[in-house]
């Protein structure tokens, strides 16, 4: 067979062809330690590929990728082993939406008043290494409500609420007025990975944290999650995410138009960004 007939969704570069061959064979290899271990029956290679096919016709995948703490060893071991000082990354998760609105900072992300705490994030993006401050980084931060939903998940919240791209003062400093975000569960769908964790007894809650994907000029990219501290998940992250120098800690304060029962708090977080080589 020519490289002409093959399937155009297969790639015939040599670099990401031998790759391919070296992650299937060593896959296979795995499998079949596995089988060998565990004596694994008939049937029971049955339910897996019964249970597998139910995963993928869920589009439940990735939610099994992030459950078996695979995302979170991919990410881990993708951040440089010098990160040179560099903030520590975290996993994307599924409910990023690209082109939430630019705002300057001072910024507000809170446009839809629930009853939640409020939250002053702020801090200063440097560059790793040196300290450098870093002028006009954007952070684009996407969270959940204090019940832990996403604006695109709950109807009493305006588009692109509680998200923003936030840019940074010339000192690369941020302060962005939001709200303490709740822990949520992940599989609510109830398909087959809720299943899963149902047999194993596991729950599927996350701890209450906020993305951020921070990016500048000559500077790579860091996608990232910061935990809050005192969340009764933390230490039992459904997807194993948590770092402990990602974990801020909002001190109680004052802010304008927070009136009792809601509650005012202030935290800070410095961003470090690697330069990007040679740059
Ligand atoms: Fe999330």
């Amino acid at each position: 067979m020519t490289a002409a007939t093959s399937p155009p969704h297969l790639t015939t570069d040599p670099e990401t062809t031998e790759r391919l061959r070296r992650c299937v064979l060593r896959a296979v290899a795995a499998a079949h330690e596995l089988v060998r271990e565990l004596r694994l029956t008939e049937p029971e290679l049955h339910a897996l590929v019964r249970f597998l096919t139910e995963v993928g016709t869920a589009d439940e995948f990735m939610l099994l990728s992030d459950v078996t703490h695979t995302s979170i060893l991919v990410d881990t071991l993708g951040q440089a082993a010098d990160a040179g000082g560099a903030t520590s990354s975290n996993v994307e998760g599924p409910l990023y939406r690209p082109g939430s609105p630019v705002l300057d900072t001072p910024a507000v992300l809170d446009h839809a008043e629930q009853g939640d705490d409020a939250l002053l994030l702020s801090g200063r993006v440097v560059e790793a290494g040196t300290g450098t401050p870093v002028a006009g980084a954007i952070l684009d931060i996407w969270q959940t409500n204090q019940r832990g939903l996403y604006e695109n998940q709950d109807a009493a919240q305006p588009e692109h609420n509680l998200r923003g791209r936030v840019r940074c003062d010339a000192e690369g400093r941020y302060e962005v007025r939001t709200v303490v975000p709740g822990p949520y569960r992940i599989a609510t769908s109830g398909g087959p990975v809720f299943a899963l964790l149902t047999s194993l007894g596991r729950h599927d809650t996350r701890p209450a944290h906020i993305h951020v994907k921070a990016s500048a000029q000559d500077h790579e990219a860091l996608t990232t999650q910061l935990f809050i501290a005192g969340d009764p998940w933390l230490e039992d992250d459904v997807i194993g995410a948590v770092k402990p120098e990602l974990v801020i800690t909002p001190r109680p304060t004052e802010l304008p138009g927070v009136v009792a029962p809601r509650r005012a708090f202030a935290a800070g977080f410095n961003i470090a960004l690697r330069p990007v080589a040679g740059g």
